[in-house]
């Protein structure tokens, strides 16, 4: 099948030298696309700015902010059997980007931000998607609940939900520790290398395919 997947952060631009982001390392995305390539699959890779390689086989479009990323999702998701959103995608963004680097003024400074587009939740609605549609929750409260609301409210058949106030699992680690919610169950599996946990990730969305 035909797979687009998201990984790593955006960047959202201050001024031209600084940005807001955050601190995923396209890890688990990355993980994801190696996996699903060599179960077979053909794999678009979206990925915001990482330091890793590109998975043997995985087609690579970079992109730095949360509008590039619904963009290139926009683009290319008509022709997909299933989209993974593992991505940290920045909620908002400066409303105002200087040209000019900005200066020390006052003691504080402040700056209003707005609402970046919810990619995930522009799949079923917007981009008019109808294959399996798979999202994750990153929580660090309440984590099978919020994950449920999330899978609910965005149209998805699976979130991945991991508990990103952890330390070792879930932001820029190599391993992790993940909940899968289904519309009707939830199962937990146990902590690993998110290596490991990827080809298992991939069978539960083939088995998603599958179905009539
Ligand atoms: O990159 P790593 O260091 O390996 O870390 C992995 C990870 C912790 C980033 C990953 O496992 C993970 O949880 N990714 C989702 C992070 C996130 O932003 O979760 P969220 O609960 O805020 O968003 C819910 C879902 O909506 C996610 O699938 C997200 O990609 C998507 N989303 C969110 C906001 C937005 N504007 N557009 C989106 O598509």
């Amino acid at each position: 099948m035909k797979v687009l997947i998201t990984a790593g952060p955006t960047r959202e631009p201050i001024d031209p030298v600084r940005y807001l982001s955050n601190r995923s390392s396209g890890k688990m995305g990355y993980a994801l696309a190696a996996a699903f390539t060599e179960a077979g699959h053909q794999v678009l890779l979206i990925s915001g700015p990482t330091k890793l390689d590109i998975p043997d086989g995985v087609d690579l479009i970079p992109v730095e902010t949360a509008a590039d990323m619904f963009e290139a999702v926009e683009h290319h998701l008509g022709r997909m059997d299933t989209a993974v959103f593992a991505a940290a995608v920045a909620d908002y963004r400066p409303q105002e980007v200087p040209e000019h680097k900005i200066k020390k003024t006052g003691e504080t400074l402040t700056m209003e931000l707005i609402r970046n587009p919810d990619i995930l939740g522009s799949c079923r609605g917007r981009f008019g998607f109808h294959g399996v549609l798979v999202g994750f929750a990153a929580e660090t409260e309440n984590l099978e609940s919020n994950a449920r609301e999330k899978l609910t409210r965005k149209g998805c058949d699976l979130v991945i939900a991991n508990d990103v106030s952890q330390a070792g699992i879930g932001f820029d680690s190599d391993r992790n520790q993940i909940l899968l919610v289904h519309p009707d169950h939830t199962e937990s599996l146990p902590e690993d290398e998110k290596h490991h946990l990827a080809p298992r990730i991939v069978r539960e969305i083939e088995i998603l395919a599958a179905r009539p």
